[in-house]
């Protein structure tokens, strides 16, 4: 199969975790390189339905290794609870199939606090996040004053270094009018997940040059989307990682020339959840996939908003990831509409756009242009092959792949394995 780089190309939830869960039949490793449990990766096998935050969805396949990386910001209470709900799905998780790295940065509690009394403080202009702390996390790893596992891996080193955080933290919380964290709870908790983790912490890089020195086939595991993506994300209504094909490299230490492929993953249509422009929001959509139970969040619940199918965006993706191929999820839930629209171009003033602009200001200014499809109207759920499907679906798919900028090699047409389409 190759080392795969698998990318949401659109904001996340795109359908990346089932499309892991099929691709790892051909890989050996699955690797998580950014982002933390702000993810939520939904896997169905048979009558089972797991959704995975911060575990690589390879877990679920036998025999396979899963590896967080370097890049990740880790909650160590949140991933053993993590690893003690697979365990009780009968899921086997164990030092043999995950490796954590001992540099990837901790998630603490005063992150999650910093990351909820700021959304506050921002009242309207609120983010939307999911309160994970994942901003906070980040931003003390680029400032130089995060811990990382390897502290962890360190009670007494940790302990102190931990003392100096949460008295710089708290003074901080204080002045948002929060309650100030205590140290010894802190501390108990953190010391009390370290040791669950133990087991499983090592130097995921050096592991991972052996495994490629032993000719074994990767799978990049995004997190996230490419419109929340740091850089190349509508800014400031993004998350606090590269989620673009890039940051696989970076935050796993395996080389870009090592890479083979990148696969994009996009839905039908558009979803996102959070605040942030979104100029294919189509609310009479919404309420139909809402109506059929669909698209509501797997981290925090929250109803996603949802849109026709934008082009530009994903035409961007494309390029900023370098997409070879895309898999397109969640066809099954356009069967019954009788017209589809997919945006092609922006128009911003006079102006119209192939590209989104990076200003999130002029991005919400955009009105879409649309050209519109017929659509199928019957069940595709049942369909095996690309034949199987009605002649406009495949016309559809065939458009936004084109519109994309690349080849279309898997349809899926239900959140099972099995409903999965490879042309
Ligand atoms: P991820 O974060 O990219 O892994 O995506 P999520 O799991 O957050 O959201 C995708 C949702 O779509 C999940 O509920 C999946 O079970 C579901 N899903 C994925 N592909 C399909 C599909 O082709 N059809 C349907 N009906 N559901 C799908
Ligand atoms: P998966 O991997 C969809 C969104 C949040 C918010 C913004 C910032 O399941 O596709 P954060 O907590 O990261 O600081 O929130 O990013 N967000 C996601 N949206 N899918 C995700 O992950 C997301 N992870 C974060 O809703 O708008
Ligand atoms: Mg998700």
């Amino acid at each position: 199969m190759a080392n795969t780089i698998l990318v949401g190309a659109q904001w996340g939830d795109e359908g990346k975790g089932k499309i892991i869960d099929f691709l790892t039949e051909k890989a050996d490793i699955v690797v998580r390189s950014q982002g933390g449990n702000n993810a939520g990766h939904t896997v169905i096998v048979g009558d089972k339905k797991y959704v995975l935050h911060l575990i690589p969805s390879g877990i679920l396949r036998p025999g396979k290794k899963c590896v967080i990386g370097n890049g990740v910001v880790l909650d160590p209470v949140a991933v053993a609870q993590e690893i003690k709900g697979l365990l009780e799905k009968k899921v086997k998780v164990s030092k043999n199939n995950l490796l954590i790295s001992d540099s990837a940065h901790l998630v603490l509690p005063y992150h999650r606090a910093l990351d909820e009394q700021r959304e506050l403080s921002k009242g309207k202009g609120k983010i939307g996040t999911t309160k994970r702390g994942i901003g906070p996390a980040y931003g003390d790893k680029i400032a130089r004053v995060g811990l990382r596992v390897s502290d962890l891996m360190q009670p007494a080193l940790f302990s102190e270094k931990l003392a100096v955080r949460i008295k710089e933290n708290n003074a901080l919380l204080k002045t948002f009018g929060a309650k100030p964290l205590k140290f010894k709870e802190v501390e108990a908790a953190y010391l009390e997940a370290g040791e669950k983790l133990r087991p499983f912490v090592g130097n995921t890089v050096v592991f991972l040059h052996e495994a490629l020195k032993a000719g074994k086939e990767m799978l990049f595991e995004g997190a996230q989307g490419t419109f929340l993506d740091i850089d190349h994300g509508t800014y400031p209504y993004v998350t606090s990682s590269n989620t673009v094909a890039g940051g696989a490299s970076t935050g796993s230490g395996v080389p870009p020339h090592r890479m083979d492929r990148v696969l994009g993953v996009m839905k039908a249509y558009t979803t996102r959840v959070g605040e942030g422009p979104f100029p294919t929001e189509n609310d009479a959509l919404g309420d139909l996939l809402h109506g059929m139970g669909r698209e509501y969040g797997a981290t925090t619940g929250r109803a996603r908003r949802c849109g026709w199918f934008d082009a530009v965006s994903t035409r961007y993706a494309g390029m900023v990831n370098g997409i070879d191929d895309v898999a397109v999820t969640n066809l099954d839930g356009l069967d019954t509409l009788a017209t589809l629209k997919i945006c092609t171009h922006y128009k911003l003033g006079r102006k119209t756009l192939e590209y989104p602009p990076t200003d999130a200001r002029e991005l919400q200014a955009c009105t879409p242009v649309y050209i519109e499809m017929p659509g199928w109207q019957s069940p595709t759920h049942e369909a095996k092959t690309f034949a199987q499907l009605p002649a406009n679906a495949r016309a559809y798919l065939r458009k936004i792949a084109e519109l994309t900028g690349a080849k279309l090699t898997i349809a899926s047409v239900g959140p099972d394995r099995e409903q999965t389409i490879v042309l």
